[in-house]
Order: structure tokens, then C-alpha cells, then sequence
């Protein structure tokens, strides 16, 4: 019996896919028919997924590598193109965290983290291109973190990635919509080993025990159908877009345009001006008190 699945003769790369999100998404797009390569930096985590995936079908190809370097990007698009002849889709979704306050934040603590997170998809992304501009289409996937748009304490590295990875998503969507390749970001939610890194007591202080509950509840199975929705020949003319996957909510953000907007009858707003509009307008302009956070 022949299964005809949505994803069929794609090749899809999905970076950071030894463990957790770009796992599921890995084990997802191979169940709808894809052939994946799986890319991670740390070794172990590549052989675990190959076996976990026991696929005997040749569709999926593992690479031991990091995302952070030119030269590792260059070698990841270069084995995939020599082993499957072309490139579909890239999922950059390899990340990583260093948390620490920004009294506390050493450079290089800084650099490790824009390293992938900013960086990686930077180089991947570069080296793609050049084959998906001669085939005529092709799809990018940036995942990006609600921290990356609205700021988080202890990650001024992360949300910094986060956010230039929204700006270059949006950038490249613009930049490369007449070449017919398509660039969108998501922000997933769901329960990994990356979320385990942050101590519960901070989760607990942040959002309270049932957020917490309900964020141990989300999977990265629930974000993996977003995925192949947005590499499928259904999401063609979809660009330049950030999606929302937590568990049951899917979501779109608005980003690139004013929440308020005030005209004065002046040439100009003025000092006193501006401070009586702040103050007569406190909930939109979101005045709280200032006090420490930790
Ligand atoms: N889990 C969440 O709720 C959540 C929320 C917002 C954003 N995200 C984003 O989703 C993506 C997946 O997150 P996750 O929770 O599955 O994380 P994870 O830590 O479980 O998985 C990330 C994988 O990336 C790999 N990796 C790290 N640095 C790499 C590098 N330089 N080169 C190649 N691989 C590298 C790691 O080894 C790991 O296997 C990340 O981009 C993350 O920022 C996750």
C-alpha cells in the first residue's frame, strides 16, 4: 500500500535536532514523507535521535556539527546537497542559553549565545541560499522566543539573538519574496530540557504555579504540525510572518507597527508636553513602579 504524505520529496534540514523541539519536528516531517538531516553539536545527542528515528527508509542523514561557525554552516548545506541534491527547507532552530543578569554577564557569556542563536542562522541561512535562488523556491523557519520581543531579566544574550533573529526573519521575508522563497519565524512553547535549565523558583516567581503547571503540560509534538504547515505547498504565498505555537494556541503577532499614536498641534512635542500626555495616559504608556525584580 502507498501512503501519500504531505511532505513528500522534500529535504528538510532541521538544525538542533538531536533533542527537544527540533526533534519532534525532525521525527514529524520524516512521518509526513520528508527525508531530514539531523544537526546537532553535541554527538551523543545526533546518535540518539538516529535511533530513536530507526528510519531504514535512507530519508534521513545526521551530522555531527555546530551552527556557530561559517565553516561548520558551509559543511552541514554541503553534505546535504552532496548526499540528497537540493535543499527545501532550513529550520533554524538550534539554540542555547546563558542566563545571568547583566551586572553578572561576561562577554564571552554575551558571544556564546549570539554565536548560535543570532549567528548560526546567519551563516546557515547564507550558505542555503545560493541553491535555493537557482531552484526557484525554498523555506526558511526561524525560531524565536517571546523573551526576544518583550525582554526577560537574566537574558539580555537570548533576547538579543531572539530579537535580531525576528529583524533578519522579517529582513530576509522582504528581501527574497520575488525569488519565491518564503522566511518565517515562530515562537514555540512547550516543555524540554531547555526549559528544565531555568531553576523552578524563578518559573514559580514569573508566572505562579498553574502557568507553570500548564507550561509543563505543552509538548513539542504540539508545535511540529506549524512546521510542516509552513513547508507545505499549502502555506505558499505565507511570508514574512511570526506564528505562536503553545500547546492548544496558535497564534500571530503583531510587531512592526505603533501600539498608540499622538499628534500635537505644535511644530513639535515639547518637555511638558509630553510629560502631562505620560502622565494622563499611564496604562498605555504601561508606568509602573521601578523596583528590583530579583
Ligand atoms: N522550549 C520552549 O518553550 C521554547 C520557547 C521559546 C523558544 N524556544 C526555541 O525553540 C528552539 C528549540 O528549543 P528546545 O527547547 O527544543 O531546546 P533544546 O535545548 O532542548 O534543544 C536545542 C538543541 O540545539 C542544539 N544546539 C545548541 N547549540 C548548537 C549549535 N551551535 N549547533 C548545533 N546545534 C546546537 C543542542 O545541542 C540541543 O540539542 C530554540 O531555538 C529555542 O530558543 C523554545
Amino acid at each position: 500500500m502507498i501512503f501519500i504524505t504531505y511532505l513528500q520529496e522534500k529535504v528538510i534540514i532541521v538544525t538542533g535536532s538531536g533533542r527537544g523541539i527540533g526533534y519532534a519536528i525532525a521525527k514529524y516531517c520524516l512521518d509526513e514523507g520528508a527525508t531530514v538531516v539531523i544537526v546537532d553539536s553535541v554527538m551523543e545527542r545526533v546518535d540518539k535521535a538516529l535511533s530513536r528515528l530507526q528510519d531504514n527508509s535512507g530519508r534521513i542523514l545526521g551530522i555531527h556539527e555546530t551552527v556557530a561557525t561559517r565553516e561548520g554552516a558551509k559543511r552541514i548545506i554541503s553534505e546535504t546537497i552532496n548526499r540528497f541534491g537540493k535543499i527545501d527547507a532550513l529550520i533554524n532552530n538550534a539554540a542555547k542559553t546563558e542566563d545571568n543578569l547583566l551586572l553578572n554577564m561576561e562577554e564571552s557569556e554575551f558571544n556564546n549565545v549570539i554565536d548560535t542563536n543570532l549567528k548560526g542562522p546567519f551563516f546557515c541561512t547564507k550558505e542555503v541560499l545560493p541553491s535555493m535562488v537557482q531552484q526557484g523556491n525554498g523555506r526558511i523557519i526561524n525560531m524565536i522566543a517571546a523573551s526576544g520581543l518583550a525582554g526577560n531579566p537574566g537574558q539580555t544574550n537570548y533576547a538579543a539573538s531572539k530579537g535580531g533573529l525576528l529583524s533578519m526573519t522579517l529582513t530576509w521575508s522582504k528581501e527574497l519574496r520575488n525569488k519565491n522563497i518564503q522566511v518565517n519565524a515562530v515562537i514555540p512553547t512547550a516543555w524540554t530540557e531547555m526549559s528544565e535549565e531555568i531553576p523552578e523558583k524563578v518559573l514559580l516567581k514569573v508566572m505562579g504555579e498553574e502557568k507553570l503547571d500548564e507550561l509543563k503540560s505543552r509538548t513539542p509534538n504540539q508545535v511540529a504540525p506549524l512546521i510542516g504547515y509552513l513547508l507545505s505547498d499549502e502555506g505558499v504565498g505565507v511570508t514574512g510572518q511570526c506564528f505562536g505555537i503553545a500547546g492548544k494556541q496558535l497564534s500571530v503577532w503583531d510587531y512592526a507597527k505603533p501600539a498608540e499614536v499622538f499628534s500635537t498641534e505644535e511644530d513639535r512635542w515639547e518637555f511638558e508636553e509630553i510629560a502631562q500626555l505620560v502622565e494622563g495616559n499611564k496604562e498605555k504608556f504601561r508606568v509602573k513602579p521601578v523596583s528590583p525584580f530579583l
